[in-house]
């Protein structure tokens, strides 16, 4: 299926081609042997050569993946000496044209070009599309780019891929809950080798929005509450999308996004406006930004918001400014979707031209589906009041990344139908996805170890709206994901239980609605059964983007079938399917065992089933905090201590009247089967210099009967500083795997960024004085000790 025709850049970019970096993409180029007339023989050959090729595919992004290798002098030199000539030769609209991304469209058969858009194509008028996914598509598309327009300048496709291209992974709020960042670095890597060979060259993930609002639906899509997790798993995906080689041809670019704050919207209503401190951005938001860019994220996503009355997508200050002028991050900066055109709507634009010279002053590059750079800067731009400088930059950016992915030397790499044939939801992937959703899940609660539950349990009742739904065990975000390629939770446990089990479903109710009418079957099936399962939550259109939610409660309907079930004495296990943290306080209260499970992607019914029945031990812990209602909101653990902090004893300090200040589920919880203690926490040295680290050690034990992995967390608090600090701050963590009886000292190192703030004058600095680190199994659950830093 290869396209022999060379690209017309085939000649000045050799160096891409045998530039001694490693390619798979030749290996890739041989998968064709998945004929219809195969013996099983060839078939079973095909199999391990498959799983060989995902191996070879797979080994270029190890667990502790190396960076994507930097250019050397002579390849950048020849690049820019590349992108020079190709300047040179461009119209104002050509190089407007590569500013400017369409989206395709849902057609009968798939994705397909939208009406107009192949003359578009054949002008040099579009840069890049999104939603336009499939080898065959994008190699016809493609095509038209290469061959009919006046300069052949390949496309650049872009899709949503963000947990997961067809094999669906946990959503990344689960992901985090993981605190595996090795994990998800290889999830992202094969949702890479997935979209890659439909012709995607770029993901539009990863999320990196902190967020502390459970309103909010997007709070799904990012690690939860902490800057540091955040960062973490931002640079995990970035390296798993972007592999050490973008060139090769299952490698996309990455882009974090939203820049910036856009978890702050107010009221955690999506869309809405951002007012927070200078000091509140530095040290919560943009931490994941910043270490999605030292990862080498080749692209980033501007926010929809507002901050404090600029918004995102005309901040010069922070696009230019922080971005590009402090972090020195340079690649290409894409709008979000009309965020461009939204600049009339924020009110900072009188038309469309002013809204495309906002934007493009403050650094968006591309301008997703608004159409405005190509429309109307065109006249400002030949009439010299868009400079042509901002012009040439933001087009070398675009054009540069189409040579960093070898566009220019094989513009049809990544759309190659024997390769998305052969490695699209492969055995091996799901095995992966089933393994992270095992890590993902959160134990809440297990009162007289109710879980595991005996695989022969004579009768189990599986209730709820929730247990059977493939399409919601996925998620919000799901790419190319089918509800039809999902495990449910019901088929998870019917495949699980021993030949004499009778597992009975009844789905009791719709996940919202007044309809009760399913409830007496549900109610007799629990009657019936031994133990009943209670399957509930949301569907996959409550959270994810234009889904926030006023209630964080279960819908009441659903709350109504938990208590009609409870009440007939059967015991009650809770499986929860959602995209946020909800209020939990009459299932904390009444049901012995729960289990959030997220939206944990395909393999979610085995996962579920995996853990339900002890086959997996659980070892994921929150992201974020589970307040106990919705008026507590925001809830985070890394708060301020004010001047009055909560005290059960005195009145006069903050707090609620009406419900305790804590969280129902503190960030970090998460139970296990095992039982892990800790003991012998020492820090060395106790006293330390503003330059030197400082090493703290402790002593895990598994004390239960069975091997589990155990989330160690190291948190710190900067005592007293020039301004308030927070009362803790997640500074390491590590999964470790114990046997029974076995333990482990787990060192973290704590380096002087670990230690540092924003001082008054807003300079990032170690301030001399005590620290106190505390380390354990949440940011509750933990033993304290201190260091002092001094001045040296
Ligand atoms: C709007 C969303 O905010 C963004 O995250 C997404 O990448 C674009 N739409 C493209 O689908």
């Amino acid at each position: 299926m290869k396209n022999n025709k060379l690209s017309p850049w085939t000649e000045p970019a050799p160096d891409l081609i045998r530039g001694g970096v490693p390619h798979t993409s030749e290996a890739t180029d041989e998968v064709t042997g998945e004929g219809v007339d195969q013996s099983p023989l060839q078939r079973d050959a095909f199999v391990c050569f498959r799983m060989l090729l995902l191996a070879v595919l797979l080994a270029s992004a190890p667990a502790t993946s190396r960076a994507q290798q930097p250019m050397t002098d002579a390849q950048h030199a020849r690049m820019n000496r590349f992108l020079d000539s190709l300047l040179a030769r461009m119209t104002v609209e050509e190089k407007l044209g590569q500013l400017t991304q369409y989206t395709g469209q849902w057609a009968a058969t798939g994705p397909s070009v939208p009406q107009g858009g192949e003359d578009e194509i054949r002008k040099g008028r579009v840069g890049s599309f999104l939603n336009l996914f499939g080898a065959d598509v994008t190699r016809e598309t493609q095509r038209l780019a290469v061959e009919e327009s006046r300069l052949g300048i390949p496309l650049l496709f872009g899709h949503d891929v963000i947990h997961g291209f067809r094999t669906i992974f946990p959503i990344p709020l689960a992901g985090a809950a993981t605190w595996n960042p090795e994990a998800i670095e290889h999830a992202a890597r094969i949702a890479a080798v997935e979209a890659t060979a439909h012709g995607i060259h770029w993901t539009f993930a990863p999320m990196v929005d902190l967020a502390r609002d459970p309103r909010w639906g997007r709070i799904l899509e990012g690690a939860g509450e902490d800057p540091y997790l955040n960062a973490v798993m931002a640079a995990a995906q970035v390296r798993g999308f972007q592999g050490d080689d973008l060139r090769a041809a299952h490698t996309l670019l990455a882009c974090a996004k939203h820049f910036a704050a856009y978890g702050g919207a107010e009221g955690g209503r999506d869309y809405n406006v951002v007012d927070i401190s200078e000091r509140t951005l530095r040290e919560i938001y943009l931490p994941p930004f910043k270490a999605a860019v030292d990862a080498g994220a080749e692209t980033v996503m501007a926010a929809f918001n507002e901050i404090a009355g600029v918004p995102m997508h005309a901040h010069e200050a922070l696009i230019d400014g922080v971005l590009r002028g402090e972090w020195g991050f340079d690649g290409m900066v894409v709008s979000d979707y009309t965020g461009v055109l939204e600049l009339m709507q924020h009110g900072v634009a009188a038309n469309r031209a002013d809204a495309g010279r906002l934007s493009l002053r403050a650094g968006v590059d591309m301008d997703m589906v608004s159409g405005i750079y190509i429309n109307d800067l065109l006249e400002p731009a030949r009439a010299g009041t868009v400079p042509m400088a901002e012009i040439d930059d933001a087009a070398r950016r675009v054009l540069r990344a189409k040579y960093k992915l070898g566009l220019f030397d094989d513009p049809y790499r990544y759309s190659d139908p024997a390769r998305q044939e052969a490695m699209t939801l492969t055995a091996e992937h799901r095995a992966f996805a089933r393994e992270v959703a095992r890590q993902s899940l959160v134990l809440l609660k297990n009162e007289n170890s109710t879980l595991p539950l005996a695989k022969n349990t004579g009768t189990l009742a599986v209730i709820g709206p929730l247990a059977d739904a493939a399409r919601t065990s996925l998620g919000g975000w799901a790419a190319a994901g089918r509800g039809e390629d999902a495990v449910t939770v019901l088929a998870g446990i019917r495949e699980a239980v021993a030949p004499g089990t009778t597992v009975v479903y009844a789905k009791g109710s719709e996940v919202t609605g007044d309809d009760r009418s399913g409830f007496a079957e549900a109610v007799q099936h629990a009657r019936e059964a031994d133990v009943a399962v209670l399957v509930l939550g949301e569907h996959e259109e409550m959270s994810s983007e234009a889904n926030s939610r006023s209630s964080i409660d279960l819908p009441a309907v659903q709350h109504a079938l938990a208590q009609a079930v409870y009440a007939t004495g059967t015991p009650v296990v809770a499986v929860l399917l959602n995209g946020r943290p909800l209020a939990l306080p009459w299932l904390d209260e009444n049901v012995p065992a729960i289990l959030e499970a997220w939206f944990p992607g395909v393999e979610a019914g085995h996962a579920v089933a995996d853990v339900l029945f002890g086959d997996a031990n659980p070892s994921g812990k929150l992201p974020v905090s589970f307040p106990r209602t919705v008026g507590q909101v925001p809830t985070y653990y890394n708060h301020k201590n004010t001047g009055r902090p909560p005290d059960p004893n005195s009145k006069w300090t903050s707090k609620y009247i009406d419900v305790p200040w804590t969280p129902l589920y503190p960030f970090g919880h998460g139970l296990s089967y095992s039982k892990f203690t800790y003991a012998n926490l020492e820090i060395s040295p106790e006293a330390a210099g503003v330059e030197d680290d400082i090493t703290v050690r402790v002593v895990v034990r598994n004390e239960g009967d069975r091997a589990g992995d155990e989330v160690v967390q190291l948190y710190i608090r900067d005592e007293v500083g020039s301004v308030t600090r927070p009362v803790k701050e997640l500074r390491g963590f590590e999964r470790i795997t114990l046997q029974p009886g076995a333990s482990k000292t787990v060192t973290f190192t704590l380096t002087p960024d670990d230690l540092a703030m924003y001082d008054l004058a807003m300079q990032h600095v170690v301030e001399p004085g005590f620290f106190t680190v505390f380390v354990g199994a949440s940011s509750q659950d933990v033993l304290e000790a201190r260091f002092e830093v001094t001045a040296r």
